[in-house]
């Protein structure tokens, strides 16, 4: 076997040419779900799979499947992707090193002539960052089987369109594949990501070995008070909505840091109606996102969520609210965290084990099959924003020890 390393080079030229897809007029990239920039990545992915000898296949949903052949057709094979679909305004490494890695890791094992016995498969997920549709890892949820191929393909998004008219759109015609996998029809689960934290920096660790994914909870809150004139109305007769939802986003910061264990709160989308600046505000619109590494602590944070809703009363405006999506905190696989820690020892890299605070295929995929993440280290722990960044030697080194993961895995 000739050395087993990526090139990086080839690498940061597969991670430019998808970014440049979907940039953003406001900074950064936003690749919603199936729209045509998250297409024309897909197209780039798959020229560069192809170009490997891969069987392309999609299945159902839309996710993308490429096949490298093992020597034992009847071995369940190894997985290995991510997602390519963005924030707004988000960064270009979140999903994208995850897909551009495995491409690159298949490329590495190419020339050295590495053969396996079992299969390798790169997938692509579509709708992992839940920016279009109401919810997050949708191609990863039909494939664990939590959501249907009938239940993904009725999402719509806010325009209202389905997901059924806007895959049509978006993916190859022709015969898909069941996008539900049974357990033991994959051997294993590896996502290359970005940290999207500042753990590893301040480890100075170049890999983190990933040992379990922390869970969310969003919910969508309506605060309705009165419109009414900013200079007329004296302060004791106002019925203000976005103080109500000010003092909410203040009591979820409060309630975090009390219920603690890695407990984390943000609200981070606020639509304030009708949006004068000589207007109080009569309606807004929140979401709050709320995410802990263990089901006791988020239960506790969604609790006091639910619970701080109360005091729009004291200010007389009502509230409703409808949870969007909880999705419950899962353990990786200590055989796979282990060997994520060797293929790092055997580039010569030091690894951190980790938690996920960013929710990941890898949690769906853990529920069927033995499952792990690979993370390099995002300088300044930035993402989820245009500033994402991690240095391309880490890039490459993480995509190595893909590499070396793979062939451990697939044997
Ligand atoms: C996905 O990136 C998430 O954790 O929201
Ligand atoms: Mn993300
Ligand atoms: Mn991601």
């Amino acid at each position: 076997m000739n050395e087993l390393r990526v090139d990086g080079d080839s690498l940061m030229k597969l991670l430019s040419e998808l970014a440049a897809h979907g940039r953003s007029p406001s900074g950064g990239w936003t690749r919603p779900a199936l729209s045509e920039a998250d297409a024309a990545a897909r197209r780039i992915v798959i020229a560069r799979l192809a170009a490997l000898g891969l069987e392309i296949r999609h299945d159902e949903v839309g996710n993308l499947r490429a096949r490298r052949p093992g020597s034992d057709g009847a071995a369940a094979p190894v997985w290995t992707g991510s997602h390519l679909d963005s924030v707004p305004s988000g960064g270009y490494l979140d999903g994208p090193l995850g897909v551009a890695g495995a491409v690159c890791a298949l490329e590495a094992l190419a020339r050295a002539k590495v053969k396996t016995r079992r299969a390798i498969e790169v997938v692509v997920f579509v709708g992992e960052e839940g920016s279009r549709f109401p919810r997050g890892t949708i191609g990863s949820a039909a494939v664990s089987g939590e959501l249907s191929a009938v239940e993904v393909l009725a999402l719509r998004d806010a325009e209202g369109v389905s997901f059924a008219d806007a895959l049509a759109a978006y993916r190859d015609p022709g015969a898909a594949i069941p996008a539900r996998v049974a357990p033991g029809e994959v051997h294993a689960f590896v996502e290359l990501h970005v940290e999207q934290g500042g753990v590893l920096e301040a480890n100075g660790a170049q890999i983190g070995a990933v040992t379990a994914i922390a869970g969310l909870v969003q919910r969508a809150v309506t605060f309705t008070g009165d419109a009414n004139h900013a200079g007329a109305t004296p302060m004791h007769l106002r019925r203000d909505a976005l103080l109500a939802a000010a003092e909410w986003a203040l009591a979820l910061e409060r309630a975090a840091r009390e219920v603690g264990g890695g407990a984390v709160a943000t609200v981070g989308k606020l639509e304030v109606f009708p949006g004068g600046k000589n207007i109080i505000p009569g309606r807004v619109e929140a979401i709050c996102d709320l995410r802990a590494p263990d089901a006791a602590h988020l239960d506790a944070v969604d609790a006091r969520a639910v619970a701080a809703l109360q005091h729009g009363a004291a200010r007389r405006v009502a509230v409703s609210e409808r949870r969007l999506q909880r999705v419950e905190p899962g353990a990786m696989d200590e055989r796979v965290i282990a060997a994520v820690e060797r293929a790092a020892a055997q580039v010569g890299l030091r690894s951190h084990r980790m938690v996920s605070g960013a929710i990941h295929d890898a949690l769906h995929m853990a529920e069927v099959t033995a499952s792990s993440m690979i993370f390099v280290p995002s300088v300044g722990g930035r993402s989820h924003c245009p500033e994402e960044e991690t240095r391309p030697e880490h890039l490459t080194a993480g995509a190595t020890v893909l590499a070396h993961l793979l062939l451990g895995l697939a044997g």
